[in-house]
């Protein structure tokens, strides 16, 4: 399963570089605000600025939303950088804009899906990754979870080659469980990628081991 961070942190997006288990990033214009980006210009660096630290698929998300509005800017987010992967919404002429960069050979993220009849839409239009939003929905007491088991089933069903891409991740037990489901992808925030590192005997574990040859030393002595 690929690991993206979900943020445009650049600190953030470093640190989960550096250890060695990062394949991309996402982001959508509210992460971007959260950084205090704004003006094209701006933007545009800042995409610049994430693809040159990591190895590839950055989603970059079109603000248009109307068709010729998407692809003028999906066609100049893609311009950036060969690592960027243009993120469109799950509306009508975002799905003709997936069929169009499809044809053009421009990689795409489908964003904010949350029913499967969206993620086969997404899918027939040849979306590279579907973004259905697992923690929104987990949000509003609907199962997250088993919204990416039915892409999972539909997609095999008839060879789809559009990869899930599970996004709004919160915790360490979604990124367990899209990996138990056979997501292709998984979108979460740093914290998340973390905590799958912890476990108390681990700790222990390592304590006593340590403890033990410092012992064993000293004895040599
Ligand atoms: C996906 O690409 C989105 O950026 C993201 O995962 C949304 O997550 P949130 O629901 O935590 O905002």
């Amino acid at each position: 399963m690929k690991f993206f961070i979900d943020t445009a942190n650049l600190a953030q997006i470093k640190e989960a570089q550096d250890l060695g288990v990062l394949d991309g990033v996402t982001t959508n214009p509210s992460l971007m605000a959260k950084e205090g980006i704004t003006g094209d210009d701006n933007v545009m660096a800042h995409y610049k600025a994430i693809c040159d630290l990591v190895d590839d698929n950055v989603s970059a998300e079109v603000i248009a939303t109307d068709f010729e509005g998407m692809i003028e800017e999906g066609e100049r987010l893609a311009a950036i950088d060969k690592k960027i992967v243009v993120k469109v919404p799950m509306i009508a002429d975002g799905v003709k804009a997936l069929k169009y960069f499809s044809k053009k050979g421009i990689r795409t993220n489908c964003t904010l899906v949350f029913s499967a009849g969206q993620a086969l839409l997404a899918a027939k239009a040849g979306a590279t990754y579907v973004s259905p939003f697992l923690g929104r929905l987990d949000d509003i007491s609907t199962d997250g979870l088993q919204l990416i088991e039915d892409i999972r089933l539909i997609y095999d069903n008839y060879g789809f080659e559009t990869q899930i891409l599970s996004a709004s991740v919160r915790h360490p037990m979604h990124i367990i469980e899209c990996a138990k489901i056979g997501s292709d992808v998984m979108t979460g925030p740093l914290s998340a990628i973390k905590a799958l590192l912890k476990h108390p005997l681990t700790d222990i574990g390592l304590q006593q081991f340590l403890a033990d040859h410092a012992k064993a030393a000293a004895t040599v002595k």
